[in-house]
């Protein structure tokens, strides 16, 4: 049995030890912008751009300031408004609805798979009415939502597919990567992510030349040339240092997505059979485990104990979306997997430098304290 010692800590993330193995290649690379002078689009970004284009298999790429910023750009792109409705899953993190309020819109939210706590085609279908514009699928936890169906369910209402797909970088459904399959995808590049940038960054991947373009546009003033503003935009730009850094950082995803997967069966292994509650994995997908997410009776006396024992965890979410304050005048409806999910959720230690050990150890433990 392997065991957590007194004096360990068992971190949640730990960057630190991703980059301490790259920061020659990082800080050379931060040279190079410092010495071009690049410092806001230029040759970092172009060439990012391209990369994550084709690490995507979408056609164009945006760079811009963040992930929330990168779908707020996309709605407002796609022209949506006051009137307009955006159906939304409850189970996210507070951005996705945070953009469609920013442009107006009403979020409409809907309820989750009780194993893989996705959104779902049935629930996108019962939620769609005359005002719906678009669904914002949102890839939670690294895992690829059932698009088959999905995108069907949205063809046949005749609305857009916009993907949040901030927590999978790379994750696939039958071989087709995250951010692919709608109008737009959207990206973080929030330290944290899968693909995490020094700093705030975020990216729109889409097919679509003339969305590109709007959403390319509006994130730089609305210009159509240097010096004419064809639109009314805004500031949200993708820095040079940090394409820099993500230029270094991608070519080291896949790997660490591998790692991730490894670390995901020792928990799965771990917890089979037990009250332990996992996340399902839809036929079809490969995703690529942002957080590990399980389920119990009791979470906080569990959160408790794993802290005491030096084990760090989070909660993704405690709130689901329509019961946060500030969005309480969208809380229309019980949504029952998304609320009850929220109680009972915690995140355990997950990152492309944890020592497979130390899963083992903190899934004993974890059974341990239950
Ligand atoms: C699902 C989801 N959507 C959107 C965002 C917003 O990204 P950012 O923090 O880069 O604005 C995040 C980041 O935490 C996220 O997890």
């Amino acid at each position: 049995m392997t065991m957590i010692n007194a004096t360990e800590t068992v971190a949640f993330l730990d960057l630190a030890a991703m980059h301490t193995p790259l920061r020659d290649e990082l800080t050379a690379a931060w040279n190079q912008v410092l010495t071009s002078s690049a410092f806001v689009g230029g040759e970092a970004v172009a060439e990012f751009e391209k990369q994550w284009t084709d690490y995507c298999g979408t056609a164009h790429c945006v760079g811009v300031a963040n992930g929330t910023d990168s779908l707020e750009l996309i709605l407002t792109a796609l022209g949506l408004g006051p009137g307009d409705e955006v159906i939304v899953p409850a189970n996210t993190f507070v951005a996705t609805a945070e953009a469609v309020v920013r442009v107006g819109a009403t979020p409409v939210f809907v309820d989750v798979d009780p194993d893989t706590l996705l959104i779902t085609p049935e629930y996108l279908w019962s939620a769609i009415s005359a005002r719906t514009r678009a669904v914002i699928v949102v890839h939670l936890y690294g895992q690829v939502a059932e698009m088959d169906l999905i995108m069907a369910a949205a063809e046949a209402a005749g609305i857009h597919v916009v993907e949040d797909a901030a927590q999978a970088h790379g994750a696939t459904y039958n071989g087709i990567r995250a951010g692919a399959f709608g109008v737009a995808g959207s990206f973080s590049f929030y330290p944290g992510k899968n693909l995490g940038a020094l700093g705030d960054a975020g990216a729109v991947v889409t097919n679509d030349p003339v969305l590109a373009g709007q959403v390319r546009s509006l994130a730089n003033h609305g210009r159509g040339s240097h010096l004419l503003h064809t639109a009314v935009g805004r500031n949200s730009r993708l820095d040079g240092l940090q394409a820099a850094m993500l230029r270094i950082k991608l070519g080291h995803l896949d790997g660490w997505n591998r790692h991730r997967r490894a670390v995901h069966r020792v928990y799965m292994d771990a917890f089979a059979g037990t009250d332990v509650k996992t996340l399902a994995t839809l036929d079809g997908g490969e995703p690529v485990h942002h957080l590990e997410v399980i389920r119990v009776p009791d979470r906080d006396r569990l959160i408790a104990g794993l802290t005491e024992r030096g084990v760090e965890t989070g909660i993704h979410y405690a709130h689901p979306c329509h019961k946060q304050p500030g969005f309480s005048r969208f809380d229309r409806h019980r949504l029952p997997v998304a609320e009850t999910a929220a109680d009972h959720q915690l995140s355990l230690p997950m990152h492309p430098a944890l020592d497979l050990r130390q899963a083992e150890a903190v899934a004993e433990l974890v059974l341990e304290l239950l």
